[in-house]
């Protein structure tokens, strides 16, 4: 069982597919805190419908990064988490929160990474033309989108694809490996060696390679 505190700043989806994952008995997690930087954010309620305590601390209220950083790790500590899921955070974290939870903070990112670092990936893909997008969980590190990652996935980019409907399955593919990635961590079964993460046990039979034109 892993305590987790999540970090949103939006809808909330990836949280919602966390919470949805844990009620089906699927995933060993509890979220002992949901934080926003964002009062307004739709997260809020998802995390309110599911009973999950939650806080508000606004990056606007700070002087600096590291101010902001600094009540975000406080948060996290008095809630006692030992991993930190940003989902939809968008914040860039300072290393002060890095050093804080070494190894310990995971993020989402819609894109296959190191393909399209940065904001809007999906529609980065998009607009160079991809055959195959995709979303990846990575342990962070002081780089954006940078550490190293757990878990990828994959999907085809249709013909009749617009940004807004590749951005769309690429969600479902993120609801899909965040708890994956949450899971196996809970497991105890990733190892970090160097830019790699090693994961130890029973593993599925290696997928059949996407081909796309
Ligand atoms: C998603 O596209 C996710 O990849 C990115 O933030 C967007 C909103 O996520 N990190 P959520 O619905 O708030 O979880």
């Amino acid at each position: 069982m892993v305590a987790a505190g999540v970090l949103i700043s939006g809808s909330g989806s990836n949280l919602q597919a966390i919470v949805d994952r844990i009620a089906a008995g699927r995933l060993d997690c509890t979220v002992r805190l949901v934080i926003s930087n964002r009062p307004e954010a739709a997260g809020l309620a998802r995390a309110a419908q599911a009973g999950l305590p939650s806080q508000v601390i606004d990056h606007r209220d700070f002087a600096t990064r590291d101010a902001f950083d600094l009540a975000l790790v406080a948060a996290l500590r008095a809630a006692q988490v030992d991993l930190v899921v940003l989902a939809g955070f968008d914040r860039l974290i300072t290393p002060t929160f890095v050093h804080a939870f070494p190894q310990r903070i995971m993020n989402i990112h819609p894109g296959l990474l190191p393909a399209f670092k940065g904001l809007h990936a999906q529609q980065q893909a998009f607009e160079y033309g991809v055959k195959i997008a995709g979303a990846t969980v990575h342990f962070v590190d002081p780089e954006l989108d940078h550490g190293p990652i757990i878990v990828q996935g994959a999907i085809p980019v249709a013909p009749d694809d617009t940004a807004a409907t590749l951005q769309q399955r690429i969600l479902g593919v993120e609801h899909e490996i965040y708890p994956l990635a949450i899971q196996l961590f809970a497991e105890g079964r990733l190892a970090i060696v160097g830019r790699r993460v090693l994961i130890q046990g029973p593993r599925p039979t290696l997928p059949p390679p996407i081909v796309h034109w």
